[in-house]
């Protein structure tokens, strides 16, 4: 047994180019750069063994095509893409062996058949000893809380449920490595939150290197150890939730409902280090003040923004902390929502 690798996904330089249905085609000259979409543009990126990786991107982002391309259904373009160290176009039997996928809007059960009658199909197609697959199927419908229902054909199923037992087809042949394309697309609240805890589960308790796409910023925020954010085929930031976010601080905002004389409060508070615009509304209605302070540095700077408002005598009525999310930071990056 060799160790396993650092890395679980390598791309570089990966690309994707679809010819377009030329509209009106003269057939004058070749397929010109207007006729040929560019899915992806040239996607380096390493992903570590065990990671929890979100893509987060807009439709038409390149997301799904990337997945793919992981899960050798699609060639490369240009660029290399690898799994478990093994190229996606020069090995992809090994490839597939390592990796389970999930792709959005496939039918990949048979609805006639019960969802234990489908996993011992696929386990027996896979070749996964039957002794090995009636284990495994049986912890797997445990652990996604099917064992219940195991019975049911699956035209009964909802939603969720077909999910759920797709998740466990792409687990049979215990791949260390998952591709979720929108996992919780579709879902009602309910059971999309049971579906991030148990990604959640099989990142924390078997292990798994999970790579999933989303365009749902909390998900990507709640979820993903690292997100990439891909716009038009490019990876245009990398990093941690939390270090996407900090990187925009500067729109971090304390709002303060005050009452009080907040004359020559603005002054005081601009000449703190760490802060950036203050706004002061007034508040008619109940006789307060909204005092609104962009803040540079969170830690330092909002307990001298409180110290200051307090020690003008003004009574704080409400404190909020808005924060900025992943969507502010997409905002900022491209000038453009993530959903239009
Ligand atoms: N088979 C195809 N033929 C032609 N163009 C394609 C094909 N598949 C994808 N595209 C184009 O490639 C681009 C990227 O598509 P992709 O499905 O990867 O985006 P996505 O990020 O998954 O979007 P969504 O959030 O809507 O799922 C889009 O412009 C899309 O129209
Ligand atoms: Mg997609």
């Amino acid at each position: 047994m060799t160790a396993p690798p650092e890395h679980a996904v390598q791309l570089e330089g990966l690309t994707r180019r679809f010819r377009a249905r030329a509209v009106g085609d003269n057939g004058i000259g070749s397929a010109t750069d207007a006729t040929n979409v560019t899915a992806i543009d040239g996607l380096t990126l390493e992903i570590r063994r065990g990671e929890l990786f979100g893509l987060l991107g807009p439709n038409g982002a390149g997301k799904t095509t990337t997945i793919r391309i992981l899960c050798t259904l699609l060639a490369p373009t240009a660029g290399t893409a690898r799994v478990w160290e093994f190229d996606v176009v020069r090995d992809p039997a090994q490839v597939r062996r390592h990796i389970g996928t999930v792709l959005t809007g496939e039918r990949s059960v048979y609805w006639r058949l019960t969802g234990r009658e489908n996993l011992e199909y696929f386990a027996a197609l896979y070749q996964v000893p039957t002794e090995t697959a009636r284990r495994r199927i049986a912890m797997l419908l445990d652990l996604v809380e099917l064992t219940p229902r195991a019975d049911d054909l699956v035209e009964r199923y909802s939603t969720g449920m077909r999910q759920r037992l797709a998740l466990v087809k792409a687990l049979l042949h215990d791949p260390p490595v998952l591709l979720l394309d929108e996992p919780t697309t579709g879902l009602d609240p309910q059971a999309a939150r049971n579906g991030r805890d148990l990604i959640r589960r099989l990142h924390r308790d078997e292990g798994k290197t999970i790579i999933l796409t989303t365009h749902y910023m909390e998900e990507a925020d709640q979820l993903c150890e690292r997100v990439g954010i891909i716009d038009k085929g490019r990876i245009i930031a990398l990093d941690s939730p939390q270090a996407l976010k900090r990187a925009q601080q500067h729109r971090t905002a304390l709002r303060v409902e005050v009452e009080g004389p907040v004359l020559g409060v603005t002054p005081m508070l601009q000449a703190l280090p760490g802060v950036g615009h203050v706004a002061v509304v007034a508040q008619p209605a109940d006789s307060t003040w909204e005092v609104t302070v962009e803040l540079t540095d969170v830690n330092d700077t909002l307990p001298r923004t409180v110290q200051i408002l307090s020690g003008q005598g003004l009574r704080v009525r409400h404190l909020q902390l808005l924060d900025i999310s992943l969507e502010d930071v997409f905002i900022a990056l491209t000038g453009r929502r993530l959903r239009d």
